[in-house]
């Protein structure tokens, strides 16, 4: 058994300096992610790295002593196990207003789905992270509600991963996690608030209010919602799912749009997505004949 070396008693971290993740146990981890989340992880040294250092964090947290042990764990795990597992091996990157001109594009096509559709304009973020894509695409629409009388705007934000959802529904943010909005845009939607000497910032009633967040498995075999879309963002998780899981994703969200509605997908994510009932229009914005 390999010995855990205490780097440092008093934070209580530890180095796992000895502990091997061998191919096979490598292998469980990525078969698991996969069948749980689709999230694509093919053995190579990058992937290797990435479920070593993001597993080595949940054996220091239970205090196991081995990945095996971890995997027992997981095998049978209950939902709060199985939840966290999920959680670490999701990569959550997000910034404010991250792929700019397609809220350039939001804010152009506002007024026309208000006038085309003449109902609340309902849209999804299937990926919303911690936040920021939901709140930047809330911010959009909130600015357009200002110029075009009576239109209203509903916002679904999902994630599979429930702790940066529980986040994103918190709507609060450090400094640093604020790069993206211009001064003035976070003077409008965001407060100050200090906790234990630091300085947070809060997303106001006025966005925070037209955002409903919930879970969401974008692998779930049905999608069952009570009306259809007019916008759906699926950005940037497209890019962890192979060729098959990536077309089964593409059709449901498809058929969770109303006809004229748009899918926009993350920047390098559009170069395979062929379907009968998208056109293509600008960089990975689709509309639904
Ligand atoms: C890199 S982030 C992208 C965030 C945001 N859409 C953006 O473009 O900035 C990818 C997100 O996809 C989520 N994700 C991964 N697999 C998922 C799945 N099967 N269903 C729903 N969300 C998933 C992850 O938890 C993560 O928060």
């Amino acid at each position: 058994m390999s010995a855990l070396k205490k780097v440092d008693p008093t934070s209580a971290l530890y180095e796992f300096e000895d502990i091997q993740l061998t191919e096979k146990m490598f292998t469980k981890f990525a078969k698991h992610m996969y069948e749980l989340a689709g999230v694509d992880l093919p053995f190579s040294p990058k992937n290797h790295a990435l479920i070593r250092n993001r597993i080595v964090k949940l054996l220091r947290r239970h205090s196991l002593k081995s990945y095996e042990q971890y995997w027992d764990m997981v095998e049978h795990g209950n939902k709060e196990v199985t939840s966290e597992f999920i959680s670490a091996l999701t990569t959550n990157m997000t910034s404010f207003y991250r792929e700019s001109n397609h809220f350039e594009f939001l804010a152009q096509q506002l007024p026309d789905l208000y006038k085309k559709f003449g109902t609340d304009i309902r849209m999804w973020c299937a990926a919303a992270s911690t936040g920021q894509e939901p709140y930047t695409i809330a911010i959009t629409a909130h600015e357009a509600m200002q110029q075009v009388t009576g239109m209203k705007v509903r916002l679904l934000a999902t994630d599979i991963d429930l702790q940066v959802l529980k986040k994103a529904t918190s709507g609060v943010y450090e400094e640093r996690e604020m790069q993206g909005l211009p001064p003035a845009t976070r003077m409008k939607y965001f407060e100050k608030m200090k906790k234990n000497e630091v300085e947070y910032w809060r997303a106001k009633d006025s966005i925070h209010d037209m955002i409903r967040f919930a879970p969401f498995n974008l692998m779930s075999p049905k999608y069952e919602f009570q009306h259809k879309f007019h916008v759906i963002f699926c950005r940037n998780v497209l890019i962890y799912f192979d060729e098959e899981t990536t077309k089964k994703v593409v059709d449901s969200l498809t058929s969770c749009l109303a006809p004229g509605g748009y899918l926009v997908l993350g920047h390098s994510e559009s170069g395979n997505i062929k379907h009968t009932h998208l056109k293509p229009l600008s960089r990975a914005v689709y509309q639904k004949l």
